[in-house]
């Protein structure tokens, strides 16, 4: 018998791609998932797979599943800023009672569980570049507050577990992460820029792009998160490439990847908005003996071509 793991958010970019590492490593997979972001056509090609089931469920709600779990992932949860400010009750669900539901379940089957936490839980950082001892700069009431406040709520109960009922969890804080499978429509900088290229638009960068994020190719994010699913380590542990790039740079390299014409246009500022991220991942260095190893003009080939791709296939309706 393989061991099984249930993946919640399976559907989702990070989620399918987390389930083709764990199926190419013996496991089986349940993904559990309410399609309110993610799609099937992330998991279309685990159809027919007798190591792969996928239920169409809303992890708010009780979590109930027949036999042994080895380990739990909760990865459901609105992850854009565009979704979680469309959803913004859903995405405070999801984060506080699907995170209870599924560490219940965890309990009840002895399981390991980790949750797919964030760099947001760093807010608005006073603190540069953001160790996991950061406690973060978070305003709980702006705009981003639903989505902030629901994964550091998901980190204390995950912890209230762990201290209390003896669950082995883990945690991780995902800083930006891009690849194939992102929604063509996701609204975050890499998806707008690549749309935008690919279609002949002005690429829009917020502000004068001078603010900083860091970007991880989604493979290295995963091996990450396997090896980290795999530890003994129950703190939480940054993972995400600590090369910093400006916005303005990112689209520039975007621009000249695709050989569009597009000319870069500049818009306001959305309300707080990070002015810097960056990682500190000296944690899953030191304990996980991991670091990226992509080249990120590497990686943005690799999904543009994805991005070139499917806008093909929308363009003859399939
Ligand atoms: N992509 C990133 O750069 C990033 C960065 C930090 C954290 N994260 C976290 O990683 C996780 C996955 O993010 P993603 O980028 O793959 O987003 P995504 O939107 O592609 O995937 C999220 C999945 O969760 C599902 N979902 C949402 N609410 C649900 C519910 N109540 N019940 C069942 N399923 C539900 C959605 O339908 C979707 O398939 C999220 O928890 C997100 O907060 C992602």
């Amino acid at each position: 018998m393989k061991q099984r793991v249930l993946v919640t958010g399976g559907a989702g970019f990070l989620g399918s791609h987390l389930t083709d590492r764990l199926l190419a490593e013996g496991f089986s997979v349940v993904c559990m998932d309410n399609l309110i972001t993610g799609s099937t056509d992330n998991i279309a090609h685990l159809a027919g797979n007798r190591d792969y089931q996928f239920i169409h469920h809303d992890v708010s709600e009780f979590i109930y599943l027949d036999g042994p779990v080895y380990a739990v992932v909760h990865f459901a949860s609105p992850a854009s800023p565009l979704d979680y400010h469309e959803l913004p009750i859903q995405t405070l669900k999801v984060g506080s009672l699907g995170t209870h539901k599924a560490l219940g379940f965890a309990k009840a089957k002895g399981a390991r569980f980790l949750i797919a936490s964030t760099s947001e839980v760093y807010g608005d950082p006073l603190v540069h570049p953001q160790p996991e001892s950061y406690w973060g700069n978070v305003n709980p009431v702006g705009p981003r507050g639903v989505y902030d406040e629901a994964k550091r709520f998901s980190e204390a109960m995950t912890m209230a577990y762990h201290r209390v009922h003896g669950v082995d969890t883990k945690i991780v804080r995902i800083f930006n992460t891009f690849g194939p499978r992102m929604r063509l429509n996701d609204g975050r900088a890499i998806p707008n820029f690549m749309m935008q290229s690919l279609t002949d638009k002005p690429i829009t960068v917020f502000g004068d792009g001078s603010q900083t994020r860091s970007f991880c190719f989604v493979s290295d994010l995963i091996d990450g998160i396997f090896r980290l699913l795999q530890s003994d380590l129950h703190d939480p542990v940054n993972i995400g490439n600590p090369l910093e790039w400006t916005l303005l740079q990112m689209a520039e390299a975007i621009r000249e990847i695709s050989g569009t014409g597009s000319q870069i246009v500049h818009k306001p500022l959305p309300v707080d908005d990070p002015k810097v991220r960056q990682p500190d991942i000296t944690r899953a260095k030191a304990e996980l003996g991991w670091e990226p190893r992509v080249d990120l003009n590497e990686g943005l080939r690799q999904t543009m071509e994805d991005f070139r791709r499917r806008i093909e296939l929308e363009k003859v309706g399939a």
